[in-house]
């Protein structure tokens, strides 16, 4: 593996020992779309938008400090908590200096739609793999409205000049993407008119759900969503549900070591988000959804996951953008599943925080695993898995999954490069050890 001398000095690792069993029960920390949206919204909002169990990761803590460095007042009273003091749609004022997305494709192509619309300039950077992402699909719609933007070659840095009317359009997503999509409506309350977006296949819909908690009249129907510009978002009080993407590492740590019923409480489990949960229960998991409710507008359950002997599927390609970030520790599951997984139609993982196509392949095979990369998924021989090293290229989602498969590999695992594990799920070693996965972090 090319692991440079300095990285290997300094790098984060995990070290987990092979084997064993999870049990018991744990809370997986607050939704990441659904915090980011919380403080971007509040913050254009009239009034005290309070929120709890805000998700306090790098990446959501980049979109609030961008609201605070447009002159949003938040603060943060408790853990999980947050009050953000609206300062309206037209309330913002110019940053001080370049806005820091850090790891965070949502905070940068959000940010994008409410830049778009304000009559000052922003720049907005990120980290060395959020500067290597594609923007052009989230800044071509809204030039389409009059916004004035540049990117660079297509990626970050990205400056939106201020001062420029936007009208409403009527936009094709060219991608099944709920942030492109979010984008172009964020700038659709800045614009003349109606934009409507319609999407190819249905993507997650937190931006639409939260601006109807805000007051905001948001038509949807058939995939297509639209919404009138100028409307008042009205301060609200908003909890976030459990994040359905950091669950997805206990679910297969369930489906693949549980010993007897393993719960996972206070999950969101909005249609748009649960494809991980359809594509296991094909694959012969038992995952139960008990106690179903509402946080505000956003369902919630607790699930109960018990162990089950997986077997290999063609995953529909439908599910494929309601499992988007799921399809890391989807691998693993087929890697140790019986008989072979098809994964088809996933081309959008290539230009996620690393490529997770080649990147989960590769440490797959360093596993022993049978994967196969395609240009638009993966073909996996389930098997066994050994012990080795493996690289998580800076990915969050990576280091998390190789995390869950080592309860099945013969061998000790090094993951290495897991520091970013904090922009998505800070606390998940301690949370995965409580578990009884027997993970140490090192450095
Ligand atoms: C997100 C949308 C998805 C997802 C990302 C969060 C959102 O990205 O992968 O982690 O909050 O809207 P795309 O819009 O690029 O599919």
């Amino acid at each position: 593996m090319n692991v440079s001398h300095e990285s290997l000095n300094s790098e984060a690792r995990y070290l987990v020992a092979h084997g064993g069993c999870v049990r018991g029960e744990v809370t997986v920390p607050g939704d990441k779309s659904v915090s980011h949206r919380s403080v971007l919204f509040g913050g254009i909002a009239e009034g005290t938008t309070e929120v709890d169990n805000f998700l306090e990761s790098e990446d959501c803590l980049a979109t609030l400090n961008a609201m605070r460095a447009m002159g949003v007042a938040v603060e943060r009273p408790a853990p999980g908590r947050v009050v953000v003091d609206g300062v309206g749609l037209k309330g913002l004022a110019a940053p001080g200096g370049d806005l820091d997305m850090g790891n965070a494709g949502t905070a940068m192509r959000l940010s994008m739609g409410l830049l778009a619309g304000q009559s000052f300039d922003a720049r907005l950077i990120g980290d060395a793999s959020l500067s290597r992402r594609p923007m052009e699909r989230a800044a071509t719609p809204l030039r389409q409205m009059g916004a004035v933007i540049e990117t660079t070659a297509g990626r970050p840095p990205v400056t939106l000049r201020g001062g420029h009317a936007l009208a409403g359009i009527d936009y094709a997503l060219e991608v099944a993407s709920a942030q492109v999509k979010s984008a172009v409506l964020i700038a659709g309350l800045y614009a003349r008119g109606e934009t409507v977006v319609r999407e190819p296949a249905v993507t997650r819909d937190h931006t639409e759900r939260m601006l109807r908690a805000f007051g905001v009249e948001v038509e949807s129907h058939g995939g297509r969503v639209a919404v009138r510009g100028g409307q008042v978002l009205r301060a609200t009080h908003l909890r976030v549900p459990g994040d359905i993407s950091s669950a997805a590492f206990f679910m297969v740590a369930g489906a693949l070591a549980a010993e007897g019923p393993f719960l996972i409480r206070d999950v969101g489990v909005n249609p748009t988000r649960t494809g991980i949960l359809d594509i296991l229960r094909l694959m012969g998991a038992d995952i139960r959804l008990l106690n179903p409710r509402l946080a505000g507008d956003e369902p919630v359950a607790d699930l109960e996951v018990h162990r089950s002997e997986l077997k290999g599927i063609d995953v529909p390609e439908h599910l494929v953008p309601l499992a988007i970030d799921e399809f890391p520790v989807l691998f693993v599951a087929a890697a140790c599943a019986k008989g072979t997984t098809r994964v088809t139609g996933a081309a959008e993982l290539r230009v996620k925080e690393s490529d997770r196509i080649a990147v989960m392949a590769e440490g797959l095979r360093r596993l022993g695993a049978d994967a196969e990369p395609t240009p638009d998924g993966m073909v996996i021989r389930g098997g066994t898995l050994s012990g080795g090293q493996v690289a998580s290229h800076g990915d969050h989602r990576i280091a998390m999954s190789f995390t869950v498969a080592a309860l099945r590999a013969r061998g000790d695992l090094v993951i290495h490069d897991v520091a970013n594990v904090a922009t998505s799920f800070p606390g998940f070693a301690g949370m995965a050890r409580h578990a009884g996965i027997a993970v140490e972090e090192t450095r």
